[in-house]
């Protein structure tokens, strides 16, 4: 159970896994203590003396102590010399704040966070600071809480404006955490187009290292996530602390590594080419950051966060609950189509019992290709005379669901909407717009523009009754300009925008609770915990080739579970890397995520066909187990020519098991992966080989796996606890 505990002055949020404190220094700084293990209890004086304080608490704010003092919520400029969490500028041209705790709160519940994504409450207890800068008025609540079920803490800051005159907030993130000592590996996630969320590690040193976007989402290039790693921790031990933004804009994630040896990790909106004007009694909410912490490793923490995000993040109605299985039609015919095609492509799909079938990008205004129409969302008639309404009927009739592509905050600049409302995009006045895959991005941040999106996605989704909708998003910003804010709130258009499309998402999610929603930007480009609490899956890569899907699931299941993970079947040779691997492979891949096919099952052999048939049986068997389980990575595909995970089900009653080597090697040896998750004293079968093993033996010897004799061979085997 969670529990906040105070006493003199030291305030501790605990559950059965984890502690958090932190304490009221002399004159109200709020100073942060410890994150970690659960303890009992925590005397600052031991802490703090290593940050220079006296026994009795006295610290010397002349002799620029600050610069030491691990804090909740530090500023820059009045002593402390590191970044700060929090700039804001008052009318005398001052940036600097000094915050002091004027309250401590218990509120019953969790408070939701006005406008933006955020975990859910239920179960968690939860602490509010009230600091305030005197000099300004300048109030800020920082909020936290700790939930009964995860080894998590959020927080937030809500800033508030209590002085007489306007502020410019030039910083306002949502997490500082002050550790003790510099001993740690910085681990982030990033890479490319096709190539997102990749591994990176590295020692933290004196000065600063982190990543960060501008891109005006979190990107594909970079995730907001971190983790600080004990050095020798590794998948299944040691000590981890994961940090998340549950936002989908622009960040930082940096940690700073001091001269007194110790580390401050900041998270938060990116502060570069960010300006928030605060009138007199108006509020700023900067967005939520979770922490999580692991003594079991990289894979610990991923399943904490793991749950974390099931319990009190995704949309309620599609945890747990079955994802149809989709055949999307984009790598089968891109804008290539019409009726009679997608029908025909659909049958195929239902004879493999597929459940969803999707029409991607190509279907509406004269979009033959990506140079035009995004906005004019009627459809194209040469392509599908009877409508929308009808092809959903034709599908529908196979047995099948529909489901459709739109890209909702874009527009062409060869589109009836841009010759209707050129100021609808973003965009400079004077200044010629740089287009990216053709298109403009539409100024979210406008009431009518996000109107205009809620009515045509309504109407796009009771036109073909589609009950699945992909959200596609493919470019990011430039030109960033706003033809409706004053210049002086300019700067505050990228953190407005992602306000309207949250906004947006929620209207929609609201008026249509039975359809699914998959996110996409240009594949994994907008993977985030803010996302997520309004789309319960994401297409996790435009690269569907079995190999680098290996590398881009395994790093993308550092922070989000298998369910979120749009995962694919695709054609070979890849239509990415030119790679043919096997059909077993692909398939065992995808089964690392929510499941389906991107491909023309017309042009499969029959043998493939008759593959599909058992493959999808056999993902909708497996597939609580899979999406659901509790995941362990087993070998990385960071470090050598296997990849392997696998998933366990809540009682340990059965598991499953993926394997795959990249490379063949001539006269080959067969892999001994040693199990993780299973019960060591139950017996487990393997179902697809019969063979009956004790958990121990599977667990500390390992498992054997004779692979096929080409490159990407793979196994994937079910286990099942053997009770008798
Ligand atoms: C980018 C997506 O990632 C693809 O899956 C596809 O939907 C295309 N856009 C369509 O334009």
């Amino acid at each position: 159970m969670a529990e906040i505990l105070r006493e003199n002055g030291v305030i501790h949020l605990r559950n059965d896994a984890i502690s958090y404190v932190m304490c009221e220094m002399p004159g109200g700084v709020p100073a942060h203590l410890y994150f970690g293990p659960r303890l009992e209890r925590l005397d600052p004086k031991n802490l703090l003396r290593r940050a220079g304080v006296a026994a009795d608490g006295s610290y010397s704010v002349q002799e620029c102590s600050l610069d030491r003092l691990p804090q909740e919520y530090p500023s820059f400029g009045l002593g402390d010399m590191r970044e700060g969490a929090l700039t804001a500028q008052a009318p005398d041209g001052n940036c600097a704040v000094d915050l002091r705790l004027v309250g401590v709160e218990t509120p019953g519940e969790k408070p939701a966070l006005e406008g933006l994504p955020a975990t859910r409450g239920e179960g968690c207890a939860a602490l509010r600071l009230r600091l305030r800068d005197e000099h300004t008025g300048l109030e800020v609540e920082l909020n936290y809480a700790i939930y009964d079920d995860c080894p998590a803490v959020a927080r937030s800051a809500k800033l508030i404006n209590t002085g007489a005159a306007a502020l410019t907030v030039t910083r306002a993130l949502s997490l500082c955490l002050d550790l003790p000592d510099d001993g740690w590996d910085l681990i982030t996630l990033s890479g490319s187009w096709a190539r997102e969320r990749a591994i990176h590690r590295r020692p933290v040193t004196q000065g600063h290292q982190g990543v960060s976007s501008r891109r005006g989402a979190s990107s594909l290039q970079v995730s907001p996530f971190m983790a600080l790693a004990r050095p020798d921790a590794n998948e299944a031990r040691g000590e981890v602390i994961g940090a998340a933004l549950v936002y989908s804009g622009n960040f930082i994630a940096e940690v700073e590594g001091t001269q007194y040896e110790a580390a401050r990790a900041l998270l938060g909106i990116n502060d570069r080419d960010f300006a928030w004007r605060l009138e007199s009694g108006a509020a700023f909410q900067a967005p939520e950051a979770v922490l999580v912490y692991s003594d079991r490793g990289i894979g610990g923490m991923s399943r904490g966060f793991h749950r974390l995000w099931e319990n009190h993040l995704l949309p309620r109605r599609w945890v747990g609950k079955a994802r149809p299985v989709l055949l999307n039609s984009w790598e089968g015919c891109y804008f290539d189509f019409d009726e009679d095609k997608l029908v025909a492509m659909a049958a195929a799909a239902a004879k493999a019992g597929v459940e969803l079938f999707v029409m991607d990008d190509g279907w509406f205004g004269h979009r033959d290709d990506d140079t035009t129409s995004l906005g004019d969302w009627g459809v194209d008639a040469r392509k599908l005379p009877g409508g929308l309404g009808r092809l959903g009927e034709r599908v529908r009739a196979l047995g099948l669901q529909f489901g459709i592509w739109m890209e909702p905050e874009m527009i062409s600049p060869e589109s009836d909407l841009f010759r209707a409302h050129p100021d609808w995009c973003i965009h400079i006045p004077g200044r010629e717009s740089i287009t990216a895959r053709h298109q403009l991005t539409l100024d979210m941040s406008r009431q009518d523009v996000q109107d205009f999106v809620v009515e045509a996605v309504s109407t796009t989704l009771k036109d073909s009754g589609a009950t699945y909708l992909k959200w596609d998003m493919n470019r990011n910003f430039s030109n960033i300009g706003s033809a409706l804010l004053p210049p002086e709130r300019q700067q505050e258009l990228p953190h407005r925008y992602m306000l309207g499309l949250y906004s947006v998402m929620q209207r929609l999610t609201d008026a249509f609770p039975d359809v699914l929603f998959e996110g996409c930007s240009s594949g994994g480009g907008r993977f985030d915990a803010g996302m997520l609490y309004y789309v319960p899956q994401f297409w996790c890569s435009d690269d569907t080739d079995a190999l680098m899907r290996c590398r881009i699931q395994y790093g993308t299941s550092l922070v989000f579970p298998a369910s979120t993970m749009g995962s694919h079947v695709s054609a070979v040779p890849n239509h990415q890397t030119g790679r043919v691997t096997p059909m077993e492979t692909r398939f065992a891949v995808a089964m690392g995520g929510s499941f389906g096919y991107e491909l023309d099952p017309c042009k499969l052999s029959d043998a493939d066909r008759e593959a599909m048939r058992a493959q999808v049986a056999f993902a909708g068997r497996t597939q609580d187990l899979r999406l659901y389980g509790s995941l362990y990575r087993l070998c990385s595909p960071y470090e050598g020519n296997l990849t392997a995970w696998i998933s366990v089900a809540p009682d340990k009653g059965e598991a499953i098991f993926t394997l795959v080597r990249a490379m063949s090697q001539p006269n080959p040896v067969a892999p001994l992966v040693r199990l993780d998750g299973l019960d060591p004293a139950r017996r487990y079968r393997i179902v697809e080989t019969g063979e009956v093993y004790g958990g121990d033996e599977l667990m500390r010897s390992g498992l054997c796996c004779p692979l096929g004799q080409c490159d990407a061979a793979s196994v994937l085997y079910t286990l099942k606890a053997v009770d008798e």
